[in-house]
């Protein structure tokens, strides 16, 4: 993350309004970008707990803030939309996300909650359904009439991709519901995943096929059920769990309880979990969720909790939703698995920003049914505080979907030559040192430690070109990890322009492409066609692509909206290598989501000649699209606007978002380049400030009517 001061680490309680607008606003990035790993990616970069931990650091703060609720606040959202390549389907009842309890006292909290809203006294029974929380990909499965005619993911709750042709090819999924009382129209939901030997052995066939090899389960289920040829999910053993409905048409529901329904879709020939429970008792709950958690690891396929239901679905209907969730269910959360297992060696991992990253290598071992053979170190620091030497046994934990982290050493294992880790000052790829930078905002060191060789590094520059051709950026068909590497060694592509010259430069080569080791002629001429695709190129995705530290898929798109061309985004960014310290700086840092930190990382990165050598050489091989501007034909398009004072009929989130869904740039502070200010009441020295400048001021009606709503 990018780490702006450390508003992040101050307690919900004692945030000021200020500080919690700004850490709302980071939480809402990081989350989006956590989402966009998870959902659309399938590549998580965080344990589900810090997951979790974000998102009820959101849930407090907004608790405490409810004024400052964004309009793209986490809360509001459940997932992201979905990506495309598949048609999207409206679901006709959302598909929304669950609360989470993590400990029992959460779990009789749950349970106390939903008495009160219902004012139950202790003496009237209450019944849950408790069951397994299964770690796959939610479905919606339409049955008219009986027979399946749609299937959509999840997507962002509101609209998923239509898999229809993908989910008819599982076993599991009926193609019609049999027996009686099957109503006109039924939208089962339920939860597609991979057990763990289908999981190990499509695995060990994409290796001898050199193909994809899948992190987890999940994701190999994420990877089976997207596949644009329908052939190939047929052949990857996927299933299915049934456990909720969308939309049911009038001719009713089979049952007036949860667990009723459950049994309907056993008599329909839909799958239940068999594990499946009704407790009268928040013991009993309890008692479940243990003996559940007990009988994990022998399951054969991944759980992460107990979800827990309130059985009478008159009740569910009283007690609704609040926010994304229903109040009549919670999931409880398991801790995460760990395996104990032994440390034979740490790589050190060179990083696109030079970081180096300490990988652990460990004698290979199950972790709730997946194989584990490295974990993440993160860096020197962390192997120090845990004191972690090459030979320590140590515990590994997989949470979910990440990178597998080592969690501490089994002391008494400790073999006695084992020295502690001296972590390398010299970058092991080019032999430059490796140092930490000191943070100017905290005067401690960074984290993490960075080789200095920059562009003679081979393994920055190699990094640089895997991010330059990813998915987000130029997202290069046939241009992936291996080939980048292969043809930078080979003195091929040593910078990002030169992939472009690359098809010219093969004609004039006596060692074509298409003779080389795993190329042919039909190859060849593929990729030199993959990358004219890619000459045109969104501003925003441009951005993204050159690698500057800090700024990720959202900053460049607050980036490329800011500066609408790349035109006048590399004039500013000129302006600001002559002048680092003055106006254009101040600009720069005044948008929207650009803190000091990563404002300071693109002033370094157009600071050196080196480039703005490769922006030049890649500009006459391109055409950077303009971003589509939302709305260019609203009054305020292209104008940049101020919010300063108190506003009245909207919060100033939404005030700046609703400017900037007109195409207008909002703006933290008045400078010249303000077209307007609105101010209301208790606006106090931009007022000032605009006046000075002669800038227009008008107040929050005048703006509605400006942009013409009422
Ligand atoms: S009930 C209104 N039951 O968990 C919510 N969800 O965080 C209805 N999940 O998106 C969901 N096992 O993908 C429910 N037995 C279960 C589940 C389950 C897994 C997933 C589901 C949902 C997510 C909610």
């Amino acid at each position: 993350m990018t780490g702006r001061g450390s508003v992040m680490e101050i307690p919900v309680d004692e945030l000021t309004e200020a500080q919690a607008r700004a850490e709302l606003a980071r939480l809402a990035e990081t989350i989006a970008h956590h989402d966009a790993l998870y959902f659309s990616q399938d590549a998580p970069e965080i344990s589900d707990a810090d997951y979790d931990a974000l998102r009820l650091r959101n849930a407090a703060i907004e608790a405490k803030f409810p004024g400052l609720v964004r309009p793209d606040s986490p809360s509001r959202r459940v997932g992201v939309k979905p990506v495309g390549a598949f048609g999207t389907v409206k679901h006709a009842v959302p598909m929304l996300s669950l609360s989470n309890a993590f400990s029992d006292e959460d779990v009789t909290d749950f349970v106390a909650r939903v008495r009160r809203f219902l004012r139950l006294g202790e003496e009237t029974s209450l019944d849950f359904t408790a069951e397994p929380k299964i770690d796959g990909l939610s479905i919606s499965l339409r049955y008219e009439h009986g027979a399946l005619v749609m299937a959509a993911t999840r997507g962002d709750g509101y609209e998923g991709e239509n898999v229809t042709a993908n989910v008819r090819t599982i076993d599991d999924v009926p193609d019609r519901l049999r027996g009686a009382g099957v109503p006109e129209i039924f939208e089962v939901r339920g939860e597609i995943y991979m057990t763990h030997d289908d999981f190990q052995a499509l695995n060990v066939a994409q290796e001898v096929a050199g193909a994809k090899i899948f992190a987890n389960p999940r994701n190999a289920a994420a990877g089976s059920l997207r596949q644009l040829d329908s052939t190939i999910t047929a052949a990857r053993p996927l299933k299915f769990f049934a456990y909720a409905w969308g939309e049911v048409s009038k001719d009713g529901l089979p049952a007036d309880t949860q667990w009723g329904v459950y049994e309907a879709f056993r008599k329909w020939g839909l799958p239940t979990n068999p594990l499946m429970k009704l407790c009268a008792s928040v013991d009993e709950m309890i008692a479940v969720y243990h003996s559940i958690g007990e009988g994990r690891a022998g399951l054969g396929y991944d759980i992460d909790g107990v979800v827990y239901k309130v059985n009478d679905l008159a009740l569910q209907e009283r007690l609704g939703f609040v926010s994304r969730s229903p109040r009549w269910a919670t999931a409880h959360k398991f801790p995460a698995q760990q395996a104990m297992t032994q440390l034979k060696d740490i790589e050190i991992q060179v990083g696109r920003t030079g970081a180096l990253t300490p990988v652990a290598k460990l004698q290979p071992i199950t972790v709730g049914g997946v194989v584990v053979a490295n974990a993440t170190l993160h860096n020197e620091d962390e192997i120090a505080r845990k004191d972690i030497r090459i030979g320590d046994t140590v515990i590994v934990q997989r949470a979910g979907d990440v990178i597998p982290q080592i969690v501490s050493v089994v002391a008494d294992k400790r073999p006695p030559e084992a020295v502690p880790y001296v972590f390398p000052e010299i970058c092991p790829v080019c032999g430059s040192h490796a140092v930490r930078e000191i943070n100017p905002k905290t005067g401690r060191p960074d984290a993490a430690r960075r080789c200095t060789g920059g562009l003679i590094c081979p393994a920055q520059a190699i990094e640089r070109l895997k991010h330059f051709v990813s998915r987000n950026a130029f997202d290069i068909e046939g241009l992936g990890d291996k080939q980048i590497t292969a043809f930078y060694h080979d003195g091929l592509i040593t910078r990002a322009p030169d992939i472009f010259t690359l098809a010219k430069r093969d004609a004039r080569s006596l060692k074509k492409l298409k003779d080389r080791e795993g190329w042919g002629a039909t190859s060849a001429q593929k990729l030199f066609d993959a990358i004219d695709l890619r000459r045109r190129i969104a501003l925003d995705r441009f951005i993204f692509a050159l690698g500057i530290r800090h700024v990720g898929e959202t900053t460049a798109r607050v980036l490329a909206r800011s500066y609408g061309s790349v035109e006048q985004f590399l004039a500013a960014m000129r302006a600001l290598g002559a002048d680092a310290a003055g106006e254009a700086f101040a600009d720069l840092d005044a948008i929207e989501g650009i803190g000091p930190t990563v404002a300071q990382a693109i002033a370094e990165f157009f600071a050196e000649g080196h480039n703005w050598e490769v922006i030049d050489a890649l500009l006459e091989e391109l055409s950077v699209q303009p971003l589509e501007r939302v709305a260019a034909t609203s009054p305020v398009a292209g104008k940049t606007i101020v919010f300063t004072g108190g506003l009245e009929r909207m919060s100033r989130d939404e005030a700046k978002a609703m400017a900037e869904r007109l195409g207008a740039k909002s703006s933290g502070s008045v400078s010249a380049k303000t077209d307007l200010v609105v101010a209301g009441p208790g606006a106090g020295s931009k007022l000032k400030k605009a006046a000075e400048l002669g800038i227009e001021v008008i107040d929050e009606n005048a703006w509605f009517d400006l942009i013409g709503e009422k």
